[in-house]
């Protein structure tokens, strides 16, 4: 099994000896030392150029090290390239923490109060019991289940949305087009975890947000092409959204002077909220590449039609 790295190099050097000791057939190279690019069966990457793909012609599967794929051109890819994307608990721990703090904050009116804490100014909001505040989160994928077990404890009352029916414990799950209203109605804080498709694009938009009990606040961990930005303004300013915890954006980093720097609403991270372990995501790697040696269907393998 011969396996091309292209990232960092401190990280190819340390997956390669880990997976070499592991699975010492398997041939882990690391770009640029390409050898013979015609030998080359398995690509491990973030981003791809064009240029990389068009010279591996016997490519069979390309392992992102990341949770998400829409930084790959899906559309630029060989169609029989499997795609697969990280499943990790590094990714799934740091998501989940962050979540249940971005809620948390939320719950608590933090934005308010670091605006306050800037004017000078000492006042507060009542603040409902956590059992009392509803919460819902988009997306009941590995990370979207992560977040709401760590929101859990904490009382709230939970909801989920996704596109097929799914069933967890202690959560109210909506599916499909006809789920979204209720499943909105109920979410006084929303947790964007879905991933970035022709379906999502833009759904964090106007008309999400008036279907939101007003007041309701806004927590974007997923990629920044799922806001409809002036939109996220607008509901600021006029009171239907009272806050935001953004982990994403579009473009990355922002440009200068954009408004979600300052604006007293909103509190601004530099996608953080869930880190791809160096240490744990090799073993993830590992699994997947036994797996495919036994035959056995891969762990996050996604399904180029529906784009995730
Ligand atoms: P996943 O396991 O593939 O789960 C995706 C979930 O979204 C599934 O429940 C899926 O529904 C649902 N979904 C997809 N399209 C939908 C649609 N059109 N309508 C309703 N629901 C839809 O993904 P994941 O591993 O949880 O990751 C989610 C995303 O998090 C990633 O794609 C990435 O963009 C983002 N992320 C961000 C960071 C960060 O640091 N900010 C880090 C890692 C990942 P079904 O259950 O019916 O399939
Ligand atoms: C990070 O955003 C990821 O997709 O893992």
């Amino acid at each position: 099994m011969k396996l091309l790295h292209h990232g960092p190099e401190a990280r190819g050097k340390h997956w390669r000896d880990v997976v070499s000791r592991a699975l010492p057939q398997v041939d882990f190279r690391c770009w640029p030392d390409v050898g013979n690019p015609a030998e080359i069966e398995h690509l491990v990457a973030w981003t791809v150029p064009d240029e990389l793909i068009a010279s591996l012609p016997n490519l069979r599967t390309l392992f992102s090290v990341g949770a998400g794929v829409d930084q790959l051109d899906l559309d630029r890819l060989p169609p029989d390239l499997r795609i697969v994307r990280m499943i990790e608990p590094g990714i799934t721990d740091t998501m989940a923490d962050y979540v249940a703090m971005a809620v948390l904050a939320l719950h608590r009116d933090l934005p308010f109060h670091i605006a306050g804490q800037r004017a000078g100014r000492w006042s507060w909001r009542d603040v409902p019991p956590a059992r009392e505040r509803r919460v819902g989160v988009m997306g009941l994928g590995a990370l979207g289940r992560a977040a709401l077990a760590a929101l859990a404890p904490h009382g709230f009352e939970l909801a989920g949305w996704s596109r097929s029916p799914r069933t967890i414990d202690g959560v109210d799950c909506f599916a499909g087009d006809t789920g979204l209203a209720p499943f909105l109605a109920h979410s006084e804080i929303l947790v964007c975890l879905l991933p970035l498709t022709d379906d999502t694009r833009h759904i964090l938009n106007r008309v999400t947000f008036a279907a939101m009990p007003q007041g309701a606040r806004l927590v974007n961990v997923a990629r920044g092409g799922h806001l409809v930005q002036d939109d996220l303004l607008e509901a600021l300013d006029n009171g239907q959204l009272s806050a935001a915890i953004l982990d994403v954006a579009d473009p990355e980093p922002l440009p200068a002077g954009h408004p979600f720097f300052t604006h007293p609403a909103i509190l601004l991270t530099p996608h953080v909220a869930g880190i791809t372990r160096t240490d744990s995501a090799v073993h993830a790697l590992i699994d997947n590449l036994r797996r495919m040696s036994a035959g056995l269907p891969l762990a996050g393998e996604i399904d180029r039609r529906r784009g995730y």
